[in-house]
């Protein structure tokens, strides 16, 4: 039990979070999870990844009156493709959807009630993408098998009743960075119809800088702790969590990625003073760990930290919605990535919940009931939608 009450031992609800009560009875049913996981593991029954995945596994709903459903496959990939029902004079648009959980949890399953919300609301197709799963499957795998899914649905897109030139993709979490790397690699590619927009809801977008302003603000604020976020992407990235401790430090960044991009596309010089009043303060990373860079030096590459994809790229990059929430460790990961596309002549709307915490979305309709703010953040995304 000790390292449970360690894991939570910063656990803290700012007073400025949407619904603050409501979030506690999330982060006991959070912390009673883990704690289980923990004990079914000790007793050899099952791992905690297992029971985690079990309680994150969603409901199954009955049929929807307003959309049709169909699991496929996209190649390899697990899809489940939802339609409205409705006749439509025109072709729709399509959405591609990539669930978030750290790349470790949730599943179509999971994310039932808000792909049906999307697609009712915005009455357009929607595929969301059973992508395989650390730490069994390793990065690329997440990130080929939306890429390989996203392919495949562009290339038999009659089959659907989408238009070829009004498909986006769209994501939340580690979703909303498989998204932002699907995006940055149909950008370069020709033979394919260019993506209409990409939707990105606080998204991870880097693993070098763990000691942004948001970073070290939010560090204890459900539903991602920093910790978890380093954790999430070494899982992802090598299957196990070593090397936590050095990564968080960022003794894992050579000097040349420092001076080449880190000080230009990650950098708390590029995010707005009004974001760094509230308790937060330089840090200066400790000494680089050659041994440490080895084991995970994949982590610089565009396709796990798009943060770090050349102008070139980013240039060519579809007109963007980027949400991010104020206590959220993500923030400046999303704040960061605006400026690049910003920069780089990409359309952006930003949408921030002063009031939101990383996981509010993925909360809709959670138990029967929603956050008021992950809410308006959806409706938000459904306004975008339309507007296209
Ligand atoms: C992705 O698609 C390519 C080309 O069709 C194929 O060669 C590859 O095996 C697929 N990868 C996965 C992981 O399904
Ligand atoms: C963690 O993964 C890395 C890279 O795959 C590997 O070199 C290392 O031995 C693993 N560590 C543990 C404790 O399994």
């Amino acid at each position: 039990m000790g390292t449970i009450q360690s894991k939570y031992s910063n656990v803290s609800i700012p007073p400025g979070v949407n619904h603050p009560g409501k979030l506690q009875i999330v982060l006991a049913s959070m912390i009673t999870t883990s704690a289980m996981g923990k004990i079914l593991e000790k007793m050899g029954v099952c791992s905690e990844i297992t029971f985690t995945r079990y309680i994150h596994s969603g409901v199954k709903l009955g049929p929807d009156p307003q959309l049709s459903l169909e699991d496929a496959r996209f190649g390899q990939v697990p899809v489940r493709v939802y339609r409205p029902r409705a006749l439509s004079a025109c072709l729709r648009a399509g959405a591609i959807f990539f669930h978030g959980g750290g790349w470790l949890y949730c599943s179509i399953d999971s994310y039932e009630k808000i792909c049906r919300y999307i697609a009712r609301e915005s009455e357009l197709v929607v595929v969301s993408v059973g992508y395989r799963l650390a730490p069994e499957h390793k990065y690329p795998a997440a990130y080929e098998d939306c890429l390989n899914a996203t392919i495949h649905f562009m290339k038999n897109i009659e089959h659907y009743g989408v238009d070829p030139a009004n498909v986006i993709v769209c994501g939340d979490s580690a979703g909303g960075n498989l998204a932002a790397a699907v995006s940055q690699t149909l950008a370069s590619r020709s033979d394919l119809p260019k993506l209409r927009a990409q939707i990105l809801i606080y998204p991870g977008l880097q693993a070098l800088d763990f000691n942004l302003p948001s970073y070290q603000q939010n560090r204890g604020v459900p539903l991602l702790f920093r910790e978890r976020a380093a954790f999430y992407l070494l899982q992802y990235l090598n299957g196990n969590a070593s090397n936590l401790e050095e990564v968080l430090q960022g003794s894992h960044i050579p000097i040349d990625i420092k001076l080449n991009y880190m000080r230009k596309w990650v950098s708390p010089g590029n995010i707005p003073e009004k974001f760094k009043v509230r308790g937060y303060k330089p840090h200066k990373p400790h000494e680089f760990k050659a041994e440490v860079f080895e084991k995970v030096k994949r982590f610089f590459e565009p396709n796990l930290s798009p943060l770090l994809a050349e102008d070139a790229i980013i240039h060519e990059l579809p007109e963007s919605f980027i949400l991010t929430c104020e206590y959220d460790v993500l923030r400046d990961d999303g704040l960061l990535y605006k400026k690049r596309l910003e920069d780089n002549g990409v359309r952006v709307t930003w949408y921030h919940l002063e009031d939101g915490f990383h996981g509010i979305i993925s909360l809709h309709d959670f138990c029967g009931s929603s956050f008021p703010a992950g809410e308006r953040g959806l409706d938000r995304i459904i306004k975008f939608i339309k507007g296209l």
